[in-house]
């Protein structure tokens, strides 16, 4: 009975292990997604976002942030990464982050019109984004 429960536990264990593999999850703290696809409700634009290969060379606080209780712009807290249109939605103060567009284009494009200049391979064309 005693054995049976051990092996029924570990076999649980290891299960569980395989689970949180297979969903990404990684044990020294959450990235998110290797790959995501940004878009809105009405899904009119999606926009290619491949996620770890920018984990690689930029910084989570980069593109991650909190929001004071002040309302203003925190400071990047591991394991607080929320989606953006937690905050950058339609009730949004600053008329040009209220929307994922917004703050997609100011973050992205931004990052990628420097990049471009200096001669790196970053996407400016719509179509480098956004897919059908
Ligand atoms: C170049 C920008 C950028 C960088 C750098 C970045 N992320 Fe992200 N991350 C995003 C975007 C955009 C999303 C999707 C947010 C959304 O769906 O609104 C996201 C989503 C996530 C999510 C899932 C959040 C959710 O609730 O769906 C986690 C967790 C996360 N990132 C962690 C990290 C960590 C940890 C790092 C650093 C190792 C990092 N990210 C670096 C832009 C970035
Ligand atoms: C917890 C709320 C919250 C979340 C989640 C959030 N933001 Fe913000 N963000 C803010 C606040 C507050 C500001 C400051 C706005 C201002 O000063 O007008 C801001 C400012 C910005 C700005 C303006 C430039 C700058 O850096 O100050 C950009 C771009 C931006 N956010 C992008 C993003 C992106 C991309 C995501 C998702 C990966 C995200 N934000 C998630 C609250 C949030
Ligand atoms: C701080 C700078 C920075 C930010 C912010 C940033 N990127 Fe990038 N992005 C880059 C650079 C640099 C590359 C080129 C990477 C390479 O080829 O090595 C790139 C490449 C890409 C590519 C092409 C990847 C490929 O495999 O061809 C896509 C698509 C992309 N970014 C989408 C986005 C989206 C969507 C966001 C916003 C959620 C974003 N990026 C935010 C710097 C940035
Ligand atoms: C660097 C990446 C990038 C480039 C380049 C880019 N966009 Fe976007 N765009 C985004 C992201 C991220 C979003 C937010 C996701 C969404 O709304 O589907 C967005 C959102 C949008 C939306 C809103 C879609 C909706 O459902 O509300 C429109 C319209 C749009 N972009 C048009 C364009 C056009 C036109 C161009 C070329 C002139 C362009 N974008 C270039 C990243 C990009």
């Amino acid at each position: 009975m005693f054995r049976q429960a051990l092996k029924c536990s570990v076999i649980t264990a290891v299960f569980f292990c395989f689970a949180m593999m297979a969903a990404g999850v990684s044990f020294a703290g959450n990235t998110g997604p290797e790959e995501i696809i940004l878009k809105t409700a009405e899904g009119k634009k999606p926009a290619k976002f491949p996620h770890k290969k920018h984990q690689e060379t930029i910084k989570c606080e980069e593109c991650h942030h909190t929001m004071g209780a002040d309302g203003k712009k925190g400071p990047y807290v591991a394991g607080e990464e929320k989606k953006c249109e937690t905050c950058h939605n339609k009730d949004f103060k600053n008329a040009e982050l209220n929307s994922l567009k917004g703050v997609g284009h100011a973050r992205c494009k931004g990052c990628h019109k420097e990049m471009e200049k200096a001669g790196k391979n970053a996407p400016t064309k719509c179509t480098g984004c956004h897919v059908k």
